[in-house]
Parts: C-alpha cells; structure tokens; sequence
C-alpha cells in the first residue's frame, strides 16, 4: 500500500507517530519561510507542514500547486495553540513532512474546488474535477448507501435481481423513444426501454416471483430539474399480491432506508389521498403537504356573475373557478402580484384576480380588488366565509379549465410556499390512490392511459371497463416526497380478455396492439398470475435525502438540460462509412 492512513483519519490518536498519506493539494500557503499544505482525499483534509531545515524538499514544496498529487511521509504533532482548527476532525494536528514525493503535476484548474458558485457547464465539463468537491463526493457516498440498503432489503425479503434487455422494443411509458439502428436489419431499429414494465410482467409471467432491478431507462422528453433523459429506477414486481402488500412493503422499505441513511424516524404507514382530492385541494397529483395553503373551490358561486372572466368557466362542464388564500398575504406588493400573474400565465393563466382583505368586517369597504366591481355583495361575502379570510389576508383566483386553474394555482402554490417561507421542515410522504384509468388527450382527440395500458381497473370485469371507461379508476399508486413523485406502479391486468378490453378503451386496435406488445397479449394466455409492482426514480430519491436541487447533482455523469454530455461531447457525427454501414443516409442540410 503507497499509504499508511487516510488524510481524515489522522488525529490526535497518532501523535508522534509516523504515517503515510496521499492526496491532492488543496491550498497551499507560504508563512513566513513555512510552508502549510492542506492536503484532501476522500475522507477530508490534513494539514501538511514544511520546514526550511530541509533545503531540498523545501524548494519541491514551493513548486506545488494547487490540486497536485502528492505522497507524503510525516510525523503527526499537536498544532500550535491558536491554530487549532475545530471544525475539521484533524484539526487539534498537522503532519511534520519528511519526505515528499510529486505522483503528479496538475495544470491550473478551471475553477477552485471550494468555491460555491460554479457556473454548471464548467462543472459539467470538467466533472472529473466537480467530483472531487467534498460535497459531490458526500451525494455519490450518499447514492452508493442507498442503492445498497435497497439491494439488502429487498434481497431479505425474496427479490432476485434480474436484468432485462437494453435493446429492444418501443416500451410504453408515454416520452419519445431513444432508437438504435440495427446494422444487420437494415432500416430497422432497436429502442432503448423507457423502463422494463413489460418484461418484469413477464418475468412474473416466468414464475419468478418477486424481481427488482436498479435499472437505466431511457426517456428522450423535455428535461428539467428532476428529468434526466437517462435516469435510474428501483424497478420492482411481485406475484400474488394486492394494493395493500406491495404499499404496507414499500413503507417498510422507506422507514428502513431513512432509518439508516439520515437516522430518521418515519410513522409506519403513509397517508392516503384520492387523486381527484389531491387536484381539488391542491391542483396537483403530486402536492406538498408540508405547505398549509389549499385551492378552494368557488365555481358554483360564480354561475350568474356579470364578470365574464368568472362566469364562463363556471357554466363550462370543464371549467373551474378556485381560491388561494394566503394568510397574512395583504402586503404582498403591485408589483409583486404582477410578477406571480406572469408566473401563472406560464401554466396557460389568463390572469390573476385577487382580493386583500384590510378589514373583513367592513364589508366591500374593507377589501381592495380590481374585481369587487364585478361581483355582488352576497357573492363577495360568500367568497370570504367560504376561504375563511381574515384581516390582513391575499386571496388569489384562477378562473378557466379546471386544468388551467390546477395546474396555474397547484405551481403558484408551492412559489408563495417558497417566497413566504411557509414550507415545513420534515418528510411528508403521500401515496396518491384511485386514478383515473384514462385521460382525454384534447390536442390528440383521444384518451390515453394515465399510468400505463397494462394497469389494473378498480372494476373487475372487461364488461364493467367497456360500460363507464371514461370515468373507470385504475389500481394505480404514486408514492409522492415532499411534492416529488417519487415513484409509481400499479396492480397489472392479468387476462387477455381485460387487457383487450382496456386497449380498446384507448382506441388500439387488435393490430396495432399485436404489433406493439403481441408477445405480451400472447403471454396472458399462457397463465399469467395476478401481480403488481413500483418503479421509484432512484435519482429523485437521493436528490431529496441529499437536499440537492436537481438530479444532476447527485448523478456522476448527468447530461445538460438540452440532452448532452458537456465532457465527452456526446452526440456527436459519425463517419459516413459508420452510416452506411447502418444503411442510414443524412439527407443533405438545405444550405448546400
Ligand atoms: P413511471 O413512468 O412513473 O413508471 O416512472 C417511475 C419513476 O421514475 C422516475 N422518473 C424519472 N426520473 C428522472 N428522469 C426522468 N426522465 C424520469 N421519468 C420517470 C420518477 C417516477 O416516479 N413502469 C412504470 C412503473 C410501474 O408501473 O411499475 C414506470 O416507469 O420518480
Ligand atoms: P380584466 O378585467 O381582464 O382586467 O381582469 C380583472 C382582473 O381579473 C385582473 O386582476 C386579472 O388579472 C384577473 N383575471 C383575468 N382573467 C383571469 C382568469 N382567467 N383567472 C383569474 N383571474 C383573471
């Protein structure tokens, strides 16, 4: 071994002893003819002292920069009082050096690895040296830990960890597909899987039993803060079971996890919530539940208003009108509302009535609008009983689609959660229950399967499913973080005749579903056992534990926002003898 210790574990235990240690330079500074090295490996820093006694080294010691490698044979020695460093775990010590070995030089680096504000390219490009980062190197730690609880849990309880093929067909999760041409297929293509749904039915389908797998999936969609176009689940599929197995399980495997990872103590079992209740109170599937401020809903107050902006959705059968009523909200300024009016309008908003309650029991006198015009007396007075307003209070409106409004009031929501510092400290985790099996696709004039065609109808005949699909549930589940969905899954359809009956509903006829998933069609009719399971975005998970902010920070090699890798420059052009080879030709740019 080139080291006896590494640098963190050189304390005041191993005074006057001799050790070895290697690292990178992480600053280096000259004290009056000393010089101080503070040298970094995984485990921390030490500070390295040499002495102009040793002419030789010395003059070595004053060529070292920053982020050069070096060996280093020392004696371990109390510091000199006053400079004792009580923040570090090596800090009551320094290392006398004695010998000094360069393992290598570093050109200067692009940016200091203790700086706190890296533009993220930098970072990107040079992730070789962002990694290095004591608080990178703390996340990865932090992932490695985590994949290997879930591993030893699920181990425990009679998973096997099975793969399933990266080359394959189109999979079913709803983003593009990322296409590999077949060389020996010429114009024919692979796709990477958006996730291996459909083989862990079949492996279910196997008589294995239970599977998991922490596994790549590939989803080439509008990537933000927690979308990676490859990203990692913790696929999991289980036979024989119902809702309450493979959920009371999952919470388990939760507490456990947080248990070890961060010593915190989780309640035994998650809250429950209906989808339809989580989008009336909070205009999300995915609300977090550590922000008191709920939607309430105002639309059958509003039917025979003049004000047109209100009226109208509340007589439209998809329109909705809702409340946001934020406590102690009356100072928010102009300009302030202007600048969250523009914050909706990204969500479609069309604008953002409000009413500031100065003294509620003044009547109209005591509330300042630009809507109270429009609105009577008996409706204004409904309007604050019902959102329970109080002197001093904003109350916020969304008028339009209820998809609009939820989708506008659900983000303003958690934004003014932010600003005001209303968010909660703690881990709110919510399974959200009984989605609809279906959603009508407006731009598409048809539905599509709100979790994935393979799931579950609450029904429990295809007769059932034809009879009402529109407003059919499904025995659906997304485990939800904090306002992160965490994960999702489902109990699956287990007979062809059900299954024939859900892609009908989505408009699939017998020969597209033969050509998209005829194997698995097939498979239902070979004896396929009752099952269900979850995938959760490994990388979402450890974003929350690390209190990082995007994925990217806790993935070694994340791709950019705009789905490419900054260090090794991918995608790239290839040779046209490569294209040929894949009988694929670039038709010519229209410039030329
Ligand atoms: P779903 O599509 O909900 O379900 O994905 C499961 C979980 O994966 C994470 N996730 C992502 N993370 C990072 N970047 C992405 N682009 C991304 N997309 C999804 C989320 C999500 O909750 N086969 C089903 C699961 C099942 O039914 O068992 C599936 O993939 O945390
Ligand atoms: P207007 O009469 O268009 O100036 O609108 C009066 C007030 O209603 C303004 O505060 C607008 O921001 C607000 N408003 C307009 N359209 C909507 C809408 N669809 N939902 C909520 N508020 C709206």
């Amino acid at each position: 071994m080139m080291r006896s210790h590494y640098c963190g574990q050189v304390t005041e235990s191993l005074l006057d002893q001799e050790v070895e240690v290697c690292g990178w330079v992480h600053r280096r500074r000259d004290h009056g003819g000393v010089i101080f090295v503070d040298l970094r490996d995984h485990t921390g820093l030490l500070q390295v002292v040499f002495d102009p006694d040793n002419p030789e080294m010395f003059a070595q010691a004053e060529r070292i920069r920053n982020e050069f490698v070096l060996k280093i044979k020392g004696r371990v020695r109390r510091r000199p009082e006053g400079t004792v460093n009580d923040n570090l775990p090596t800090g009551q010590v320094e290392v006398f050096a004695l010998e000094l070995e360069v393992l290598n030089a570093a050109a200067t680096p692009p940016f200091q690895i203790d700086d706190e504000d890296i533009n993220e390219d930098n970072r990107l490009r040079y992730r070789y040296i962002d990694l290095r980062r004591p608080q990178m190197q703390e996340r990865l730690r932090l992932r490695a830990k985590v994949s290997h609880f879930l591993r030893n849990f699920l181990e425990h309880n009679e998973f096997l960890d099975l793969e399933t093929p990266m080359l394959t067909r189109a999979t079913p999760e709803g983003a593009r597909d990322y296409l590999v041409p077949s060389r020996v297929h010429p114009g024919e293509f692979f796709a990477l899987p958006q996730s291996p749904q459909l083989f862990k039915q079949l492996l279910m389908m196997s008589g294995m039993d239970r599977y998991y797998q922490i596994v790549r999936c590939f989803r080439d969609e509008d990537l933000r803060a927690d979308r990676q176009p490859e990203f990692t689940q913790l696929d999991i599929e289980m036979s024989f079971i119902d809702e309450e197995d493979i959920m009371g399980l999952m919470e388990q495997m939760m507490v456990g996890l947080f248990k070890e990872t961060m010593g915190v103590d989780l309640p035994a079992s998650f809250e429950r919530m209906p989808y339809a209740e989580a989008m009336e109170r909070f205009g999300s599937d995915k609300p977090d539940l550590r922000i008191d401020l709920e939607l309430i809903s105002i639309t059958d107050l509003m039917k025979d208003v003049e004000f047109k902006v209100f009226s109208g959705p509340a007589n439209d059968p998809k329109g909705r009108i809702a409340a946001l009523r934020v406590p102690q909200g009356a100072s928010i300024s102009r300009k302030e509302i202007d600048d969250y009016t523009k914050f909706v309008s990204r969500y479609g908003a069309k604008g953002l009535a409000y009413i500031k309650c100065n003294e509620v029991a003044a009547g109209r006198e005591g509330l300042q609008s630009p809507i109270l015009k429009f609105l009577p007396d008996e409706v204004v007075s409904a309007i604050i009983e019902r959102t329970g307003a109080q002197d001093g209070d904003i109350v916020f409106f969304g008028a339009d689609k209820a998809k609009v409004v939820n989708d506008a009031l659900g983000a303003l929501r958690v934004k003014l959660g932010e600003d005001l510092g209303l968010i909660q400290a703690g881990w709110r985790f919510l399974w959200v229950v009984d989605f609809p099996m279906f959603e009508y696709d407006d731009k598409e004039g048809r539905y599509h399967a709100l979790h994935h065609p393979f799931t579950a109808p609450l029904v429990d005949s295809p007769a059932a499913l034809k009879d009402d699909a529109e407003n059919a549930l499904s025995r659906a589940y997304d485990l939800v973080l904090n306002g992160t969905e965490l994960g999702g899954g489902s109990i699956r359809i287990h007979t062809p005749e059900m299954q024939q009956a859900a892609l009908d509903a989505l408009g699939i006829d017998e020969q597209e579903a033969e050509e998209k998933f005829g194997f698995l069609l097939s498979a239902l009719k070979y004896g396929c056992p009752p099952h269900g399971g979850i995938a959760f975005g490994l990388d979402r998970m450890v974003m929350l534990l690390s209190g990082a902010s995007s994925i990217r920070d806790v993935m070694a090699f994340p791709k950019t926002q705009s789905a490419s890798c900054l260090l090794t420059e991918a995608p790239s052009a290839v040779s046209e003898a490569q294209l040929r080879e894949l009988s694929i030709r670039l038709r010519k740019p229209v410039t030329e």
